[in-house]
């Protein structure tokens, strides 16, 4: 295990070109193995998960080639993978896991995932449920990984509304109705990321989205066909929230981040920032391969927030939820401090994340209450502290925020984790603290 020792910062100041999107790359890799014809993407995210997600498709049969920052996938159709020789690999990767089965549902072959001791924690009965009603055959003990999946083809079209506000479960019903009998729907209340469905339409797949009352209809048809396309991924802007709480917060900051992604389902980081008084200026916003993309300049000051607390709930929650641990750092600094309510989602992530903010929070001295579904975070002048990142990449990260904002030593466990979604963070980060 590696310690990283982080020591107190007056001031963030450069540029970080930010690695690819890990949402958008896992599905960038897995849906130009099922499109017609070779894509070649760019920019493809260094994160291990992706690279687990790479080796899982490789051992289906799909040819992918990696030079650098690129990929190059040829396609095997919708419905073209090969049975895998050995179970498949997930590691530490929830949206591996959950994207998969359903690509795997509509296959008519047999195939086991497996992942690491923290992914076959987490819950898969809610992949398991949608995809064994279109028809698979979808075991896993106790509802856990390793899931092993008889598939299907063509599976049958199912309406389906998820009992969690969650992208992978939408993506991977979405990706079991391409092969479905008809047409499948997800019916979304509150919205969460959309990026399989835009990168579907950017391969040539008509996904329709109805908006009903009380919420979104996503709908997907089993005659659909990929038609292969290069992809360009946008930087990784739950990569970026850390720079944008380091630099924000530390006055005499001048930090740019250019090519962030910046859908609308992901950057409610930049605005509840810039609500709460942080500087961050967006601009040059552009659209490649489907994706809504812009440069970012944070400007670091003093006393940001005022007196009155700051609240996050509701819809917002999805739209930043893997921001939470950094955005929960930020609130140390607010005068009204910081309340997180309705994001319960947190603890079945790559740890239960409330409790080890809450925890580790603690260890910094910092004014913090755990509840059930949140936390709720005082004005805390933090002191270093020895951080447990439980071996979650944004525990790691977002404490090496904290460790920044702190007096004395901070010295983060397990800090290698971090490759998960973000291998070169700790090189970056000291190339532009000061
Ligand atoms: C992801 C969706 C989110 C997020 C995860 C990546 C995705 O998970 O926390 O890091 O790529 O679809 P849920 O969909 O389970 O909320």
């Amino acid at each position: 295990m590696f310690a990283m020792k982080i020591n107190t910062a007056s001031a963030a100041r450069g540029e970080v070109g930010l690695p690819g999107d890990k949402s958008i790359s896992h599905r960038a890799a897995i849906l130009c193995s099922l499109a017609e014809g070779s894509s070649e993407i760019t920019n493809f995210a260094t994160s291990a998960d992706c690279s687990a997600t790479v080796k899982c498709l490789r051992s289906l049969g799909v040819q992918i080639d990696r030079d650098g920052g690129g990929l190059s996938v040829r396609g095997v159709g919708k419905a073209g993978l090969s049975a895998p020789a050995l179970p498949l690999d997930c590691e530490n990767s929830g949206t591996t896991m959950r994207l998969m089965s359903g690509v795997l549902a509509g296959h008519d072959f047999e195939s086991t995932l497996v992942g690491d001791a923290s992914l076959q924690k987490r819950p898969m009965l809610r992949v398991m449920g949608p995809l064994n009603k279109m028809g698979a055959k979808v075991t896993g003990e106790d509802g856990r990984a390793p899931l092993h999946i008889i598939g299907r083809h063509p599976l049958t079209a199912l309406d389906y509304e998820p009992s969690a506000a969650s992208a992978q479960l939408k993506s991977c019903v979405l990706l079991a109705g391409l092969n479905a009998d008809g047409e499948t729907s997800v019916f979304e209340k509150t919205p969460t990321r959309d990026h399989t469905e835009r990168m579907l339409r950017w391969l040539g797949v008509n996904v329709e989205t109805k908006q009903v009352e009380s919420g979104t209809r996503i709908l997907v048809n089993g005659d659909s066909r990929l038609f292969a396309r290069d992809i360009k991924v946008p930087g990784d802007i739950s990569s970026a929230a850390f720079f944008l709480v380091a630099a924000g917060f530390l006055a005499g900051s001048e930090l740019s981040l250019p090519n962030v992604g910046v859908n609308g389902s992901r950057r409610a980081v930049v605005s509840v920032l810039q609500g709460i008084g942080v500087d961050i200026q967006v601009s040059n916003e552009r659209e490649v391969c489907n994706e809504p993309v812009a440069d970012l300049k944070v400007r670091g000051t003093a006393d940001i927030g005022g007196s009155r607390p700051v609240r996050l709930a509701g819809a917002v929650i999805a739209n930043l939820i893997d921001e939470i641990p950094v955005l929960a750092i930020a609130g140390t600094r607010l005068a009204g401090g910081l309340e997180i309510r309705d994001a319960g989602e947190l603890r079945i992530k790559e740890s239960d994340r409330i409790a080890a903010v809450a925890e580790n929070l603690r260890r910094m001295n910092a004014d913090v209450e755990e509840l059930e579904d949140g936390l709720r975070i005082g004005p805390s002048e933090l002191s270093g502290a020895v951080i447990d990142s439980y071996g979650d990449h944004r525990i790691a990260m977002a404490f090496a925020v904290a460790g920044l904002f702190a007096k004395g030593e901070t010295e983060i466990l397990g800090a290698e984790c971090a490759a998960v979604s973000y291998p070169d963070f700790f090189n970056t980060l000291a190339r532009v603290i000061y």
